[in-house]
């Protein structure tokens, strides 16, 4: 069947993925193969902007990627590749950041929040970092680029950039990428406060074991006016309810929203519950994960594989970009 276009989409290594990651990004990510052509790229060098050291890369990078071969993610039909091993994308970054005003980077939203949270490391690859997105995605020409809300602002951004390159050399090599929102699933931690995330410490590893999943899920916090378990309480506020209206059954969820209210069930029995149908969803998750990860080298093999055909489609662009431009 011939697909619509082509998505790009990036994420920062970050390691093993957690159930965050995995509403948030990844089943989209494996959704979008079915109708489009997928480029998913592990952004290393947009790391650079805010690791303290770089000794975990790698690693973090395999990692990653095994997980989304694990949860679907199709290698023969997607290319899944690190972003530095097609250097092509810095030249172009270097092209872009000649039409790119510095203004507009740091009025971006984005920017401003970085300067707050590292205002001792406020760098000129930091300011360039949505010059950088831009090259992503437009080196691949791509058409559609998944995104969280957050994003939005660098995705504008990427299509203003785009019309002034065009404009500024009077050509149409660049294409101006639409944004995609993704269902915003928004995960809370197991805090139920913070949104999930490996820094916070809150989170849920897809790779980790049932019996880990059923420890974290026990330290989940659930409605904290619920003080005693005959205490009657309210699902609206309750983080695992939130949970279980994803991965349980109607049945189970309309159980939970009655008898919680009448203190009919407790905050263990709920999270017990809540843990088995979680560990059973994952099942052919980790089960696929398991097989890969005793192939060796199969994941660097996929990434080897990607970068090249990556770079296929990279190079082709950068010959008409060169031209555009009219360099000698
Ligand atoms: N900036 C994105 C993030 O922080 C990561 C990213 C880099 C990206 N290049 C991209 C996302 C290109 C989409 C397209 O999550």
């Amino acid at each position: 069947m011939a697909k619509k276009g082509r998505v790009f989409s990036g994420a920062r290594p970050t390691g093993r993925q957690h159930l965050g990651n995995y509403l948030g990004a990844i089943q989209n990510y494996v959704a979008l193969q079915e109708q489009y052509d997928c480029v998913y790229c592990i952004v290393d060098v947009h790391a650079l902007t805010t690791v303290e050291t770089t000794e975990d890369l790698k690693s973090n990078a395999l990692e990653m990627a095994l997980d989304w071969l694990a949860a679907g993610i199709r290698p023969q039909e997607s290319i899944v590749f690190v972003q530095s091993h097609v250097p092509e994308v810095m030249e172009l970054h270097m092209y872009l950041s000649m039409v790119t005003p510095l203004g507009k980077l740091t009025d971006l939203p984005t920017f401003k929040e970085k300067i707050r949270q590292q205002p001792e490391n406020v760098k000129y690859g930091l300011v360039g970092y949505p010059v950088l997105m831009t090259a992503d995605i437009v080196l691949y020409k791509s058409d559609i680029v998944p995104v969280g809300i957050d994003q939005a602002p660098h995705l504008e951004f990427a299509r203003e950039v785009v019309r002034s390159f065009n404009h500024r050399y009077n050509t149409k090599v660049l294409i101006e990428p639409q944004v995609k929102h993704t269902e915003i699933l928004k995960v809370a931690g197991i805090d139920g406060r913070e949104k999930m995330s490996k820094s916070l410490n809150n989170h849920i590893e897809l790779a980790s074991t049932p019996e880990e999943t059923i420890q974290r899920v026990k330290d989940m916090v659930t409605d904290p006016a619920r003080l005693r378990r005959t205490d009657p309480g309210n699902p609206d506020v309750c983080n695992v309810f939130t949970m279980h209206k994803i991965f349980s059954s109607a049945q189970e969820i309309g159980m939970i929203n009655t008898e919680c209210r009448k203190a009919g069930i407790g905050c263990v029995d709920c999270k017990m519950l809540f843990a088995a149908n979680l560990n059973k969803h994952l099942e052919p998750f980790r089960a696929k994960r398991a097989d890969i990860a005793s192939q060796p080298s199969f994941v660097q093999d996929v990434l080897d594989d990607g970068a090249r055909r990556a770079r296929a489609i990279a190079q082709q662009t950068m010959t008409e970009v060169r031209e555009a431009i009219a360099l000698p």
